[in-house]
């Protein structure tokens, strides 16, 4: 079973401000769980947290049943490109890059991919699977919000990743475009990865399998 686990983890930043407070939580593998709490209750924390991203004061991190607290920067580089894909409010493309470039992107640090052919193809692949397949050869500034976060969850598939973490992924979008972006994250999690969004937005209720509620660093199960 594949799983990210927090056990006990507290995040303190500058030693006051406590925005993890004990929290114990589990994502596994085929399931949407998404994590709900006002601006500043500790969700983007959580998932940094979650993606090793950031580091936590306290408690321990597991990603597939290995402690990370023990890995070096190199290791926990590495679980981050095989492991996990991220999708950000912003959708951090690169404006320079067509949209499958940007997809191949994550696949030229992984060296499983012999050739620069093969990586188009899994770009052609993936674009497809979001629908976006008549944009491949686009430049983001010719793309929709939605369409660019569509993109952007491509990517965050490039290397196959057991699980995709999404922050405010419908943060900038309108509400035909954000319950487009939460049906793929459905898709993913329907096809086997693990998908934690944390959102203010009430509308990914209604695809999550379970949800968690934020507050003031707790985390509590709804
Ligand atoms: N890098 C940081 N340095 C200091 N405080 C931070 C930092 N990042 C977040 N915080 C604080 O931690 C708390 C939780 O923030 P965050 O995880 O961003 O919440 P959310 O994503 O729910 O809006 C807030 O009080 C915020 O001000
Ligand atoms: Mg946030």
């Amino acid at each position: 079973m594949k799983t990210i686990e927090l056990k006990n983890v507290s995040k303190l930043y500058n030693k006051d401000v406590c925005a993890l407070n004990n929290v114990s939580f589990t994502v596994n593998q085929g399931e949407f769980v998404a994590v709900m709490g006002q601006s500043g209750s500790g969700k983007s924390t959580l998932l940094q947290i979650a993606g090793l991203l950031d580091s936590c004061t306290s408690g321990e991190v597991l990603i597939n049943g290995e402690y990370v607290s023990e890995l070096d920067k190199n290791k926990l580089a590495d679980i981050r490109m095989k492991t996990l894909g991220f999708v950000f409010q912003s959708f951090h493309l690169n404006s320079h890059l067509k949209v499958y470039e940007n997809i191949m992107v994550p696949m030229l640090i992984n060296n499983e991919f012999k050739n620069r052919a093969e990586m188009k193809k899994r770009a052609e692949e993936l674009v497809e699977t979001v629908g976006l397949s008549h944009r491949i050869d686009h430049y983001p500034s010719e793309l929709s919000g939605g369409e660019q976060q569509r993109a952007a969850i491509a990517r965050a598939m490039a290397n196959d990743p057991d699980f995709i973490l999404a922050d405010e992924p419908t943060g900038n979008l309108d509400s035909k475009n954000e319950i487009m972006i939460f049906e793929e994250l459905k898709k993913l999690s329907d096809s086997g990865k693990g998908v934690l969004v944390v959102s203010h937005n009430e509308a990914v209720m209604d695809f999550a399998d379970r949800i968690c509620i934020m507050k003031d660093g707790v985390l509590s199960e709804n």
